[in-house]
Order: structure tokens, then sequence, then C-alpha cells
């Protein structure tokens, strides 16, 4: 058996600390990491600083070719048993739906709802008993967030569809996670256009720390729990959010928001 544990946008962030991670033990023993992003360079790199064997992978995963590459990749690899699959890359735009870039709330779409979809269920026959998803949601999944709204409702996506599959599978012995972290200093920001709004929203969650999200993360997915919640403030707004009325929820975040902007 080649255990390998899969993980999309490898090449920066919160992704290439989980591959750090993993080359460190942090799933136990594992023959292969398979490290999917678009940069063959940044992959590359962090490859050579691994001592378990990475194969890069340079694909877009907003493209649906690439889930064939992954596919035949596995078909061919001699008994390939996948541990884990980090369904983690993405990007978010925030500001007004109508000031989004062209496409870009298209291939968040893609991205963040198709890319999970696709390679989960392509993958889900090299899993077995034992085996784990882990799939990035995040905070602005809780509610829908305007200035945010293709980026929010794409990881409440995300968080659902999790949620359910670890139902499904649960029995037998696959679990799937939702990680829902906050603002981390990633190259997210270095993305996401309509500053002001970003900045604001991360003055009102503050910003946690990328190498414990993914120990939290990697941490709940080897437990089998359904969701992780890294920061303590956000499980509490995680709890409000389900017993507060949204309209009310809404008008404290826009009212916090336009002190911000002042
Ligand atoms: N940072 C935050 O504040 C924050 C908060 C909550 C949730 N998240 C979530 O955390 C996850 C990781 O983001 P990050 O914070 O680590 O940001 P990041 O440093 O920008 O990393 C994003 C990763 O996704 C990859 N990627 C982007 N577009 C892609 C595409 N079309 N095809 C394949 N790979 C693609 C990027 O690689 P290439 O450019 O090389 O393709 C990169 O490896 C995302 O799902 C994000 O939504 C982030």
């Amino acid at each position: 058996m080649t255990s390998i544990a899969i993980v999309t946008g490898a090449s920066s962030g919160l992704g290439a600390e989980v591959v750090r991670q993993l080359d460190a033990g942090a799933f136990g023993r594992l023959d292969q990491i398979w490290a999917v992003a678009r940069s063959t360079e940044r992959l590359q790199a962090l490859a050579d600083t691994c001592t378990t064997p990475v194969r890069t992978f340079a694909l877009d995963l907003t493209d649906r070719s690439s889930f064939d590459v992954l596919e035949q990749a596995l078909a061919e690899q001699p008994a390939a048993r996948v541990v884990l699959l980090v369904n983690n890359a993405g990007f978010g735009t925030f500001g007004a739906f109508c000031d989004q870039p062209a496409g870009a709330a298209a291939d968040m779409v893609r991205l963040l709802i198709l890319a999970p979809v696709e390679l989960t269920y392509r993958t889900l026959p090299y899993m077995q008993g034992g085996s784990r998803i882990l799939n990035v949601a995040s905070v602005a999944s809780f509610v829908p967030q305007p200035g945010l709204a293709t980026y929010s409702a794409a990881k409440r996506f995300v968080l659902d569809f999790s949620r359910a599959l670890n139902e499904e599978l649960g029995p037998v012995d696959i679990h799937v996670t939702a990680l829902c972290p906050k603002f981390m200093h990633t190259g997210f920001l270095d993305h996401a256009v309509a500053d002001d709004v970003a900045v604001g929203m991360s003055r009102l969650t503050g910003f946690e720390e990328v190498g414990r999200v993914a120990r939290r993360g990697l941490a709940a997915a080897r437990d089998g729990r359904a969701l992780c919640i890294p920061s303590a403030d956000m499980r509490a707004f995680y709890a409000a959010s389900k017993l507060l009325p949204y309209p009310l929820v809404a008008r404290l975040e826009q009212a916090f928001l336009s002190t911000v902007h002042q």
C-alpha cells in the first residue's frame, strides 16, 4: 500500500504549512505527499525542503481537466491509498458584488465549491476506513456577508457539504472535517481586492497564526471531528450566529464596519 496525503493550495500560506507539518509527522508516516497548486516553482521549493517524497502537480483547479490528471495519477500509482485529502486551495475578493473583477466570482465558485466536490468524489475510491478529508472553510461561512457575498456563500457550501458528508461516511470510518479559520497573514489578503473592506473585517475578527490553524485542523481531522473553529472568539460568534436573527447580525456587522471606515 502507498499511503498518500493530497493537499491543494500547497504552494503558499496554510496549504504549505500543512505540507510542512505532514512532513514532520503530524499524520503519522506517509509514503507520499501530493502537493497541488498552479505555481510549479513554489511547489518545487517546498518539496525540496521535505524529507517525505513530495509529488508536485502544477494544476489550475478552476479547470475541470485538472481532476482527470489527479484521478489518472491515482489510477497509475500501485496500491494507492489516500489517507488524507486537504481541500484548501482558495482565494476571496472583497467589496460590492457589482465591483468584482470580471470572472472573479465564477472562479471562486469553481475553486471553492466545484474543486472540493470533484476531488472528494474522485479520491473516495482510493480511501478506506481511517482515511480523512479536511476541507478549509472559513469563519465567513457562519452568516451571509455583504461585501464578501460570493466567498461567504461558497464557504457556507463547504461547511454544510463537509458536515453532511461526515454523517454519510462516518459509518465506514471516513471522516470529514470543516476547518474554519479567521484572518491569517498569508497570500490571501494580497489577492483580495477592496482592501478597505478586508481591513475593516480583519479589525472586527483579528488574526490567527497559520501554524496553529494547521495544527488544530490536522488534529481535528485525525480525531474525526466534524468541525474545527480554532479561535475561541469565533466559536462564540458561531454559537451566537445560530441564536441571533440574521438581520440583527447583519446590522451589527455593518455598524461596526462603518465605524472602522470613518
Ligand atoms: N488567510 C485568511 O485570512 C483565510 C481565512 C479563512 C480561510 N482562508 C482559506 O484558507 C485557504 C488557504 O488560503 P491561504 O490563506 O493560505 O491563502 P494563500 O496563501 O493565497 O494560498 C492560496 C493557495 O491556493 C492556491 N490556488 C489559488 N488559486 C488556485 C487555482 N486556481 N488552482 C489551484 N490552486 C490555486 C494558491 O497557489 P497558486 O497561486 O500557486 O495556484 C495557494 O497555494 C483558502 O481556502 C482560503 O479561502 C484563508
